[in-house]
């Protein structure tokens, strides 16, 4: 689907002074060089998704510098920056000095200390509240990977770190990305707009196959084993339900302008993910959240080998669906 025009670009201060923008990091304008308009990168979990941050931070612009890496392991973190280095497009753009590559449990306070003005927060959700919390204090710009929170105090501790951000004019961007695809904007404004009349009723599917699960090594502590195999823990995944299934839930809130459910009574197990590499998450859930109005919505997720996959969201309305 082919979307409207991109707004007008934001100069670089512009960017950075708009509270809670509405954009993903791409949207970065493109700025003259010069050494005060240099926009420093700080990455903060260095994997996959903390990889593929950095990477798309250091294409919003020429005059953007990934200049400080922390990870709670050094291999992970070695990983990410040889990936970065052999990306001839971004290359040039790392400039992590090896004083600026920090691990271990307190890798997010020096990278906030190594003098950074944007940082991407790409840890297990666990950690979120907690980096978010230290980033906004420190006056930071962020980018923060969804899941923000595995739980309800760290949930509450991200609202309040959000509050604090746009009080001292901080950008805080979500990874929750389908609140920046043009098609399911444009099909959530007509919604707003009125197109299915009243909404009754929502559904929010996401059937599909297994997901990643790691077997303990030898000499690995307990702790390094969960951390290294984090989503199949729930206080550090929050299990799929929140880890996964949150982007349908995410455009279930935006449909119905963030109005939250007021209720909800669930289930949820582990039938087919039954080996010790999966932790202890469940493979299934399904839950009825309802609204104060009576709203309903349905959903259901489930992460099982060898069934028919679905990752959908459907509305309902007094005049159609
Ligand atoms: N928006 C999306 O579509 C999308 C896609 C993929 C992943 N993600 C999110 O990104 C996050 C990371 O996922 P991933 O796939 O990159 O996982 P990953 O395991 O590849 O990377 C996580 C990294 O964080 C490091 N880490 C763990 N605890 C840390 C701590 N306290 N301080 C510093 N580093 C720490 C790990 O060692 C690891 O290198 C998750 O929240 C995930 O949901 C979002």
């Amino acid at each position: 689907m082919k979307g409207p025009p991109m707004p007008a670009p934001l100069s670089r201060r512009e960017f950075i002074a708009t509270s809670a923008a509405a954009a993903t990091l791409a949207t970065i304008p493109v700025v003259h060089a010069g050494g005060s308009d240099l926009l420093r990168v700080g990455l903060i979990g260095c994997g996959r998704r903390g990889t593929g941050a950095a990477t798309q931070a250091l294409h919003a612009d020429r005059n953007v510098r990934l200049v400080a890496m922390g990870d709670a392991f050094e291999d992970r973190l070695e990983e990410s920056l040889a990936t970065l280095l052999r990306d001839k497009e971004v290359a040039d753009k790392v400039d992590v000095k090896k004083e600026n590559r920090f691990v271990g449990f307190d890798a997010c306070e020096k990278v906030l200390a190594s003098g950074v003005d944007v940082v991407l927060l790409t840890t297990p959700p666990h950690f979120r509240p907690l980096h978010l919390e230290a980033a906004v204090k420190a006056g930071k710009h962020i980018f923060a990977e969804k899941p923000v929170a595995v739980d309800a105090p760290g949930v509450r501790s991200v609202l309040e770190s959000c509050e604090l951000a746009r009080k001292k004019n901080l950008s805080v961007v979500s990874g929750l990305c389908l609140r920046y695809d043009w098609g399911f904007r444009e099909t959530v404004k007509r919604l707003h707009d009125g197109a299915i009349g009243k909404i009754v009723a929502l559904r929010a599917n996401d059937y599909r196959g297994s997901n990643w699960g790691k077997a303990r090594q030898k000499g690995w502590t307990d702790m390094e084993y969960q951390m290294r195999n984090w989503y199949n823990f729930t206080w550090l995944s929050g299990d799929f339900n929140v880890e996964q299934h949150v982007h349908f839930l995410d455009v279930c809130a935006w449909v119905m302008k963030d109005r939250y459910p007021t209720s909800a009574m669930g289930l949820g197990g582990r039938q087919a993910r039954t080996g010790p590499e999966f932790g202890h998450i469940y493979d299934h859930f399904s839950v009825v959240y309802e609204y104060d109005d009576g709203t309903q919505l349905i959903s259901n997720c489930r992460q099982q080998p060898g069934c028919k996959n679905n990752i959908s969201g459907h509305v309902y309305g007094a005049k159609g669906h």
